[in-house]
Formats: C-alpha cells, structure tokens, sequence
C-alpha cells in the first residue's frame, strides 16, 4: 500500500532525476498533530470593498488561534495561509483587487499552505451580476486549487445569505480548512446552511463526552475513524463481522471503546448496536456509516449478486438503520437526541461515475441522496446528516486494483498522489464535532481535487 514513486522523487538521486524528465512531483503532505499551528505561517486575509467588516471578523478569529494575521500583501512575506473574504461581492468586477493581490503572494506560499475563499452562494433569485460573482468565486477557486504546489490546497466556504461568517459553521469551517486535518481535501466549496451549531469548549476535544458508533471498523478507513474519532474526546463503538473479529478488538481496545460483532445487514442490526451501546455507554450521539464493498463488473457482465451484494451493504443497510434508530429517538432517552451526527461515506464515484462500478456508484449516488433527505429529520435536535466522498484512498480496497491502474489512479488529482485513510476520517470527526451543526445534508469530497467528477 506505499506509494514507492512518492518516495522516489523526494529523495536523493531520485528526486534530482525526475526533476531533470519533467516528472510529476508530487509533495509530501503535512498531516496534523497535536500542538502544530492552525496555519503553517503567517495569514493574509484579503477581501473585497464591501466585505471589511466580514473580513475584520475573520481576522479577529484568526488572531484568536494564536496566528500572525496580515491584512495587506508584502512582496517578501511568505504567507502560510491567504484567506480571501468574498462574502459582500455584487459584480465580478468586485473580484479583481482581492484576487490580484492574492496572485503576487502565491509563489511565496509555505509548503503545504492554504487558500480559503469565504463567499455566498449564487442562487436564482439573484440579480444577474451578484450571481455572476458567487458562481464566479466557484470556477477561480477550482481552477486555483489546481494551479497550487507543494502540498498546497485551495477551498472555498459559501456562507448561506443571512448566515453570519462568525456562525459555527463558518469558523469551523475555516479551520479545518487551514490545518493540515483537511491535507487531501482540495479544490472542495463547503456549503454552510445555518447558524446552527457550537463551537468546542476544546478544539482539541470537539466530541468530549460523546458516544460513537463506527461500522467496518477493524481495518482501512473505519479505524482510522475510530482512532480519530478517540483523540478528539469520543467514545468509540466499534462495528464490524464477526470474521474481522481480531482486528476489530485490536482497534477497539486501542481506543478503550467497546467492540461489537455484526453484519449490518442484519435485520437486527440497529436493535444490537443501540442496546450494546445504551447498556455500555448510556447515549449515542454520533453514526458513522463507514462499512462498504465493491464487487466491480461491466454492467454487461453483472451477475444479480454483485448487484445485490453491493447495494445491500452499502446503502440499504443504512437506511434500514437510520429509520430504526430515528424511531428510537422519539422513544428512548439518550439516543440521537443531543445535537447528533450522522455521517455517511459515500464515493467520487457516486459523483463522477466509474467504468465497472454501475452498483458500487448506484449505491453511493444512494447515499448521497440519503444524507439530504435524511438532514432535515434531525434538525428538530439540532442534528445532521452528511456524507464524505473520498477519492482514491491508500487501503487494503484500492491494493486490490491492478498496479499500473493504480498507478494512474493515484496522480489524477492536482495533490498527484492518494490520501491515507487518516484524511477520510479527519473529514468525518469535523462533520461529527458541535462546530459542524450548520453543514446539512452536504457531501464533503475528500479527493486531493480528483479530475474526475463535479
Ligand atoms: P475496507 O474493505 O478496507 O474495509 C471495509 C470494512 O467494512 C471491513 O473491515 C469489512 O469487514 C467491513 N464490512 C464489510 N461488510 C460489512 C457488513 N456487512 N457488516 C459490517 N462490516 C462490514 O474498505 P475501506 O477502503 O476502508 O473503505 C471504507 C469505506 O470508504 C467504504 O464505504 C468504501 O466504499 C469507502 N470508500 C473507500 C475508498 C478507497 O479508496 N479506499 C474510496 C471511496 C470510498
């Protein structure tokens, strides 16, 4: 599962060779740990004429995360982070000052630095130039993501109309978008839907005093979840079948959270899951629907049981879960009733489409489809749903695809290289935190800007 042409043209004779061919370089990623600073330097927010006071308001946050803010482009600083204030923006023309100043500090950017665009989203009832504007913040900033080096990523916040850039959302948001738990999530624009939401007592443990339930945990993506899900401050249920028995008790004791044996295609499965975890835990706050296969094959060539296979495990397991567990909560204390999350993963390639995968992307189209219709069942609690979708990932699935498919696969994003499955799940444990309550029903990719797909 290493990517030894990773390693190659970052080290010694190697590296000095592919620079020579004109090959593709991809950078090491900075990945977070405890203690690193939200930015890998110095803040420069910019921002358009009339968004100053948004712009004073992200500042004054940034300075209270410790970090050295700038508000105007020097030519010799090195900048760890641009932030690009876009929220008050009415014609495109609003764009050019913010933007070109941005442009004269990109080539100093720190290696693995960041760009963020806070702006509003364009919507039909717009005048003709302020949607020319927001849907315009959308094409520079993907088109910039693809234009940044060295491990550097671009992402966009679009703040909902009457949603303040200080809402939870939004600052938690920007956060994740500066640090380096959002390495592989490039060229992505998050939507804030609402001011709902809280902001952590303890960045460092957003889901203190949590419960949390994993499914497909004992290896790949799910324990990487599970560990994550830990060291922000949540208890962990770990979910997988009985055959990933001992790797499953690994990964659960390695977090002190409990281990539970299951297929959750069981028609009981959501009964088992809320009774080991009330009479363990006493709550449940937080799903994450993680457990997933591939049976892949052309469509022509599709045998009904890796139709059924799939889409059984991947999408109606969890809609036979959500309504059994959205039933309980309207009868038993301590589940899903205190501001709960639900997270689904689901696929670029229920975005995008991939050749061989019909039912893998039917399901994980499904579950994309589900998260939406699934949100606003719990915002009576202040809760949501969401979905990540990453793109090619580092795990035991993707070591199974044909080296040179492999290969290509992991340089079609503008990062060149795969995400580990640590990527996925700092996305997850953002969707799941209190600072998250405002994002509904959204699919968050996590794909290093895969060139396949919106
Ligand atoms: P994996 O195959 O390494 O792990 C999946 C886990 O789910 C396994 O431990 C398996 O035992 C468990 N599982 C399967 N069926 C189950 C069932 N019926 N009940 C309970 N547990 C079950 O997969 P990986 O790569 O870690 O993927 C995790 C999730 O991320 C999946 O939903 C997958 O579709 C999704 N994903 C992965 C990508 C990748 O590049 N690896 C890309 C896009 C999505």
């Amino acid at each position: 599962m290493t990517d030894t042409y990773l390693t190659l043209v970052n080290t010694g004779v190697t590296k000095a060779l592919a620079k020579k061919l004109g090959l593709p370089r991809p950078a090491p990623l900075r990945r977070y740990r405890a203690g690193d600073p939200v930015a890998p330097g110095p803040v420069l927010v910019l921002h358009d004429a009339a968004s100053t006071a948004d712009a004073d308001v992200v500042a004054e946050t940034l300075v209270g995360w410790d970090l050295d803010v700038r508000r105007h482009a020097a030519s010799a600083d090195r900048y760890g982070a641009v932030v690009l204030v876009l929220t008050g923006a009415t014609h495109p023309d609003d764009l050019s000052a913010p933007v070109l100043e941005a442009a004269g500090t990109l080539r100093g950017l720190a290696p693995a630095g960041r760009v963020v665009t806070l702006s509003r989203p364009a919507s039909d009832g717009d005048a003709p130039a302020v949607a020319a504007a927001r849907q315009g913040v959308d094409g520079l900033l993907r088109s910039l993501a693809k234009e940044l080096r060295g491990g550097a990523t671009g992402n966009g916040i679009v703040v909902a109309d009457g949603v303040g850039v200080d809402a939870p959302s939004a600052i938690g948001a920007l956060r994740f978008f500066l640090s380096s738990r959002s390495a592989f999530v490039d060229g992505q624009l998050l939507g804030v839907d609402s001011a709902a939401g809280a902001l952590p007592g303890d960045w460092d443990a957003p889901l203190a005093g949590r419960v949390a339930v994993v499914t497909g945990a004992a290896r790949g993506i799910g324990a990487s979840i599970v560990a994550t899900l830990a060291r922000d401050g949540a208890t962990v249920v770990a979910v997988d079948v009985p055959a990933a028995g001992e790797g499953l008790a690994r990964v659960a004791n390695s977090v002190r959270g409990s281990a539970l044996q299951l297929d959750i295609t069981a028609p009981d499965a959501a009964e088992r899951i809320l009774e080991h975890t009330l009479a363990r835990h006493g709550r449940l706050d937080v799903v994450v629907h993680n457990a997933g296969i591939t049976r892949d094959k052309l469509l022509a060539n599709m045998k009904p049981d890796r139709w059924d296979s799939v889409l059984a495990v991947n999408i109606a397991a969890q809609l036979r879960m959500n309504e059994a567990l959205l039933a309980a909560r309207e009868v038993r204390p301590g589940v899903l009733d205190d501001a709960p999350r639900i997270v689904s993963l689901a696929s670029t390639s229920g975005i995008a489409g991939n050749r061989g995968q019909t039912n893998y992307a039917a399901s994980k189209g499904g579950v994309i489809g589900m998260v939406r219709a699934t949100a606003p069942l719990l915002a009576d609690g202040g809760g949501t749903a969401n979905a990540v979708a990453p793109g090619f990932i580092e795990t035991e699935m993707t070591a199974r695809i044909p080296a040179v498919t492999r290969q290509v696969a992991r340089r079609l994003n503008s990062l060149q290289q795969g995400g580990l499955p640590v990527d996925v799940a700092e996305a997850v444990a953002f969707l799941a935190a209190p600072q998250a309550g405002g994002v509904v029903g959204r699919t968050l990719r996590v794909c290093g800007q895969n060139m396949v797909g919106a």
